[in-house]
C-alpha cells in the first residue's frame, strides 16, 4: 500500500512530471492552503508531509498528524517550519537544496539590473509614448560599484559570483567571516552599508534576523543606495523602507518578499522608486521541476529505508 502524503500548497498541482511522480509512490492528499484543522480519518493516515516553504509546517499542524514520519519542504528557506516541534516527534525534516540558490541570484542580479538601468520604468516608458517627446533619464553602471551581501549561504554565494562577473567589489555580512571566501567581511551592518551602492538582502529568515536590516542600516545605504530583498520580508523593517523610500532618505529597492504577502502594503504600489515582485525568486520551471523531484526523492527515501538526499541539521 502506497503512504498517505499530504502536500500543502498550489505548486504540488502545477507541474505535470512532479504531480505524476507523487501519484505513483504515494497515496497524495492535496490541499492548496495551510489547514486549521483536518478531517480526523485523513489526519489519522497521513505519514509523510511535503509542503512549501512559505507554508512550511508550525507545532499546530505536526500535532494535527499523530502518524507523521518525515517532513519533506519544497524550498530551502525553514523559517515556517517548526524543528523543534518535529524533533521532538523525532520527524526528520528535508528541504532542496542545490538548486535554488543559483535561480534566486539570477533573479536577484535581473533586479539589479532592472534598478539601474530602469527595466522596469523604461518599458512603461515606451509604451506610454514618453519615448517621442524625449529621451529615457539617464540610469546608472553597476560595473566598478559596490554591493554588500547579507548572508553568504547558497544565494549569496551565487549572487557574488554573478556580482563578481559585472566588475563589482563583493562585501558580505553574516554572523561569521567564512574562511573560503574571497570578499571583504563586515562584522558590522550598518558600516557595510554605509560602503555599499547595492545592498542584497539573501540571508535565512526567522526570528534571529527579524528587522536587521533595520531603520539605521537603511539609512546608511542612503539616497544612492539600492536595497534588494530576495530573503524574507521579516528581515526587513519595512515600515522604516516605506518611509526612507518616501522622504528620498534610500533612493531605490527592489523587493521579491514582503513582511506581509502576497496582501502587501499598499503604500508599496504608489511609490515610483521600488519595484515589486511576486516571491518568484526560484520560479523557474527547470528548478521548480527539480524541487519538486528533491521532495519526491526525500519521501521515497524516508519510505523506502534509504539514507534522507538533503535532510535538515
Ligand atoms: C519558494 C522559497 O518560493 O526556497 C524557498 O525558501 O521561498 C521559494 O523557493 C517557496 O518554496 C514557495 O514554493
Amino acid at each position: 500500500m502506497k503512504p498517505d502524503v499530504l502536500a500543502i500548497g498550489p505548486v504540488f498541482t502545477l507541474l505535470p512530471e512532479v504531480v505524476g511522480e507523487m501519484n505513483r509512490h504515494f497515496a497524495v492528499h492535496h490541499l492548496n492552503e495551510y489547514p486549521v484543522s483536518l478531517p480526523a480519518d485523513l489526519a489519522g493516515r497521513v505519514r509523510g508531509l511535503a509542503t512549501e516553504a512559505n507554508r512550511g509546517a508550525k507545532r499546530d499542524l505536526i500535532a494535527m498528524l499523530p502518524r507523521l514520519e518525515v517532513i519533506s519542504l519544497f524550498g530551502v528557506g525553514l523559517d515556517q517550519v517548526d524543528l523543534v516541534a518535529a524533533r521532538e516527534r523525532g520527524v526528520p525534516v528535508t528541504n532542496t537544496p542545490g538548486v535554488v540558490g543559483r535561480e534566486v541570484a539570477d533573479l536577484a542580479i535581473g533586479m539589479m539590473l532592472a534598478s539601474a538601468r530602469q527595466i522596469v520604468f523604461a518599458d512603461r516608458f515606451v509604451r506610454e509614448g514618453a519615448w517621442e517627446k524625449g529621451p529615457l533619464p539617464l540610469g546608472r553602471s553597476v560595473h566598478g560599484k559596490a554591493m554588500g551581501i547579507v548572508g553568504l549561504g547558497e544565494i549569496g554565494r551565487a549572487i557574488a559570483d554573478r556580482a563578481t562577473a559585472f566588475g563589482m567589489r563583493v562585501l558580505y555580512h553574516g554572523p561569521r567571516r567564512k574562511a573560503d571566501a574571497p570578499y571583504e567581511y563586515a562584522a558590522d551592518l550598518v558600516a557595510m552599508a554605509r560602503k555599499s551602492d547595492f545592498l542584497m538582502v539573501a540571508c535565512k529568515g526567522g526570528p534571529e534576523t527579524r528587522h536587521l536590516v533595520s531603520a539605521a542600516v537603511i539609512a546608511a545605504l542612503g539616497p544612492g543606495g539600492t536595497l534588494i530583498n530576495v530573503a524574507r520580508g521579516s528581515v526587513v523593517d519595512e515600515a522604516a523602507l516605506i518611509a526612507a523610500l518616501k522622504s528620498g532618505a534610500l533612493g531605490f529597492a527592489a523587493l521579491d518578499v514582503f513582511e506581509n504577502s502576497p496582501n502587501i502594503n499598499p503604500e508599496f504600489l504608489a511609490l515610483p522608486n521600488v519595484i515589486l515582485q511576486p516571491h518568484q525568486g526560484s520560479a523557474a520551471r527547470e528548478t521548480r521541476e527539480a524541487m519538486g523531484m528533491q521532495v519526491v526523492e526525500n519521501l521515497r527515501a524516508h519510505f523506502e529505508g534509504r539514507p534522507l538526499p538533503s535532510s535538515v541539521k
